[in-house]
């Protein structure tokens, strides 16, 4: 249904919306009676799972964000090295592939020139193409070797929030397939990781429960000229997600690092001008990003950081906290998301800005 639905604009609405992305994209794929995975668009491929030697993603924007995730998610459970490129610059590969490795070209639309472009040139230099696609029949999935569609529904909003959702959910899903086919993980694990994405839609909606927290957090930072985001491992990913949300929504200056990097150079620009968004939910990496936390404040910025209910009662170490429902650490870049794109939307609307059609954007990029 191509309405707003009561919300003032369609960015809020597909937000909201997520819990129900998670369980139509898992639709038809954990088997309820059995909680078995079953991909169909896959079967097709199964007999040469075991040959497959690397895996290149292909995506532009968010959709590359995803992708960055998948290529954890996909490491992690099959063992496959993952190469993660953004599509505008692959045509100028001259790399020769060959049908053991595999393309996955990461669309929302299914019809982003840059995208199909690199998918062109991929099929020319031998690979086996898999379309990742929102919309049904899109170029992209007809001229693909297999195509994957994320079930997010009719995303409107310029800025995509649902379909990343999906695609990460896909990613997640597609990982845990190839790892149950290459027998790189247990069932144990398959149904532990499928028991956390069936659990998902909750926790997201617990985190849209905060959203007056992140609206009144968004009010305090608005008019700052600059903003870093920062986040490692599983959550590097949603810092570059984060700051593109902020900055194709309200036109402030916004950069990512992983927040490692801080140290060899970025720190350098932090003052009282460059508030910090830091993704810290519990996990292993999180003493390490705490030091980042106060590299940055030691240097003036106010940092707001996006922490796991656990942590609510420790001493903060930052300027405002955000929090997610405790979770496992593979799960929390799905609900860290959500507040990130919850903060560049309440930015965006406090400064008055066109949240749905942002300045000099389209929602399918067809130039190249
Ligand atoms: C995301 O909010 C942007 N609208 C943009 O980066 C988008 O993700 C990119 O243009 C890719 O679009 P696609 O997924 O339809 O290929």
């Amino acid at each position: 249904m191509c309405d707003k639905s009561g919300y003032d604009d369609f960015m809020l609405k597909e937000i909201h919306e997520q819990p129900q992305t998670v369980i139509d994209t898992l639709k038809g794929r954990v088997l309820p009676d059995t909680g078995k995975l079953y991909i169909s668009e896959l079967t097709p491929l199964e007999s040469s799972v075991s040959d497959i030697e690397r895996i290149l993603v292909l995506a532009c924007g968010t959709s590359w964000h995803s992708g960055l995730l998948g290529k954890i998610f996909i490491e992690k459970y099959a063992q496959i090295p993952v190469e993660v490129q953004i599509a505008s610059e692959y045509p100028n590969s001259d790399l020769t592939l060959n049908k053991d490795v595999l393309c996955m070209c990461v669309s929302q639309s299914g019809e982003t020139t840059d995208t199909k472009n690199a998918m062109q040139t991929a099929k020319k230099l031998g690979g086996k193409i898999v379309a990742v696609c929102n919309v049904i029949g899109s170029s992209m999935a007809r001229e693909a070797d297999y195509a994957i569609y994320t079930y997010a529904g009719p995303e409107i909003s310029i800025a995509s929030t649902k379909a990343f959702m999906s695609q990460a959910v896909t990613f997640l899903l597609f990982a845990l397939w190839l790892g149950e086919k290459r027998k790189t993980i247990d069932n144990n694990t398959v149904s532990a990781m499928l028991n956390e994405l069936l659990n998902l839609p909750e926790k997201i909606r617990r985190v849209l429960k905060t959203e007056k927290t992140v609206k009144e957090t968004a009010d305090f930072y608005k008019n700052t000229g600059h903003f870093i985001y920062l986040g490692r491992h599983y959550n590097c990913p949603i810092a570059f997600e984060g700051a593109l949300k902020l900055k194709e929504t309200t036109y402030i200056h916004s950069e990512a690092y992983p927040s490692g990097e801080l140290k060899h150079g970025p720190v350098a620009i932090l003052d009282e001008n460059f508030p910090v968004m830091i993704f810290v939910p519990a996990g292993k990496a999180n003493d390490k990003i705490f030091s980042n936390l106060q590299e940055a404040r030691a240097r003036g910025s106010k940092v707001i950081a996006v922490m796991s209910e656990i942590s609510r009662n420790d001493r903060p170490e930052s300027d405002h906290q955000l929090y997610i429902p405790d979770c496992n650490e593979e799960v929390s870049p799905f609900l860290t998301v959500v507040v990130a794109q919850l903060f560049a939307y309440f930015t965006a609307k406090g400064l008055g800005k066109d949240v749905d059609k942002p300045r000099n954007l389209v929602k399918s990029v067809l130039a190249e």
